[in-house]
């Protein structure tokens, strides 16, 4: 018998407690081990919940248990998760974790320290929720070289622009929306603001690339700044706008590059039909090709599935699954691991709010004539229209000199 605690009691704890008990038998026989819940670790008493015999308020209890085999962290924040999950390690229990914080944050580190003690921390449960990724990437994809990961991470800012997109809302009724609903938090920051869909991409990268990738390097733009003109013209265009987190390997001299930013995709890229709270991932292997994983990446049934496969490949194991690492790296001086995103080319959308309708000629002078979107539609001193490819500095320079001439930039959005 292999005995369990499980750190923090919310809606994923609950959900790993009730799908364990719910599909016991099978997990049982998948793990080659009969296994059980011991403790339920909680900061106060939870009288709703139905396991009151396993509720324990003692980390210490739990972490000098030696008939605890495995622990599941689903807390949240980096602290005091990573003591708690680095003691655990120390003491010989594998850990499964859902916390993308502190696998992006402390990854290389709690890696570390499961090679040392031959035991495991997976954390399969901390990128797309329900979806397979983190197995597929050291695992079944393990031949490749991963050469581009985009990704739709975030449920919640997925959710809001599929409402921003079908039903012609503002960002703000949208996030409204995503509120009353449950899927958005009552402080949104880190979803809208794309620092969630960062952390993820970051375990994604760091996985793919093989060294420690840490949120501070990465270009993070979020969606609270979206309009839902810029909706209507990406439609003009010929696509939808997407919370896109992308890590690629640039073609000519084979560094990296991660950015976290809204993008216009086109109907023609499988990531334009991914709605609603949905996540998807689209991974482009040297011996592959693209290989697309979508399903639900958030709530508390799809991520305890994701947390208890983990349970399982951690009963079965008897040493560290070795494939599931990388390297450490210094959070200051290995920043240039990543090309820098300003110099790398790319096309945008703009509009523009002229003050005159003369003030066109300036704008076909800078950008070599564009074709513009919605011509029909757009007030005289309104311009939208796709750049011609360009640094990111190299633009900033140019809208500089339109605001030197009174020109508003009203919207900047990067083609996928
Ligand atoms: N807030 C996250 C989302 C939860 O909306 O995707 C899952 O990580």
């Amino acid at each position: 018998m292999k005995k369990i605690a499980v750190l923090g009691c919310g809606t994923v704890g609950s959900g790993v407690v009730e799908v364990f008990y719910k599909n016991r038998a099978s997990i049982e026989r998948k793990a080659g081990s009969k296994l059980d819940i011991k403790y339920l670790y909680v900061h106060r008493p939870h009288p709703e919940l139905p396991w009151q015999d396993k509720l324990c308020f003692d980390f210490d209890t739990i972490a000098n248990d030696p008939e605890i085999n495995i622990v599941v962290e689903v807390m949240g924040g980096v602290h005091p998760a990573f003591e708690m999950v680095s003691t655990c390690l120390q003491n010989g229990k594998s850990v499964a974790t859902a916390n993308k914080e502190l696998i992006a944050q402390k990854g290389a580190e709690l890696l570390a320290t499961a090679r040392e003690h031959h035991v495991n921390i997976l954390f399969e449960a901390s990128v797309g929720g329900g979806i397979p990724i983190i197995r597929p990437l050291h695992q079944c994809l393990g031949a490749n070289e991963i050469d581009d990961i985009q990704g739709i991470l975030n449920g919640t800012t997925n959710f809001i622009l599929t409402r921003m997109i079908r039903q012609g809302m503002s960002f703000s009724d949208a996030l409204g929306q995503a509120q009353q609903l449950g899927y958005a938090e009552s402080d949104p920051t880190a979803d809208v603001e794309g620092i969630d869909a960062c952390r993820k991409i970051c375990i994604l990268a760091s996985l793919a690339f093989g060294k420690h990738i840490y949120p501070d390097w990465v270009h993070c733009q979020g969606i609270s700044q979206l309009t839902a003109e810029d909706v209507a013209y990406a439609q003009d265009w010929g696509g939808v706008i997407k919370l896109i987190a992308r890590a690629h390997r640039l073609q000519d001299n084979g560094g990296i590059a991660i950015t976290v930013e809204p993008m216009f995709v086109s109907h023609e890229s499988q990531l334009s039909t991914v709605d609603d709270v949905f996540n998807g991932i689209l991974v482009t292997g040297d011996a592959t090709g693209e290989v697309l994983f979508y399903g639900k990446g958030a709530g508390k049934l799809p991520t305890a599935s994701a947390v208890i496969s983990d349970v399982i490949d951690c009963a079965k194991s008897t040493d560290t699954i070795d494939t599931l690492y990388w390297e450490q790296s210094d959070p200051v001086k290995d920043s240039g691991l990543l090309c820098d995103w300003s110099q790398l080319p790319a096309q945008y959308y703009l509009r523009l709010a002229l003050q005159a309708p003369s003030q066109s000629a300036l704008v076909d002078e800078l950008f070599c004539s564009p074709v513009l979107l919605a011509r029909k539609r757009q007030p005289a001193t309104e311009l939208a229209f796709v750049a011609p490819s360009m640094a990111p500095a190299t633009l900033d320079a140019l809208c500089d000199r339109l605001q030197q001439e009174g020109i508003s930039v009203l919207g900047r959005i990067r083609l996928l």
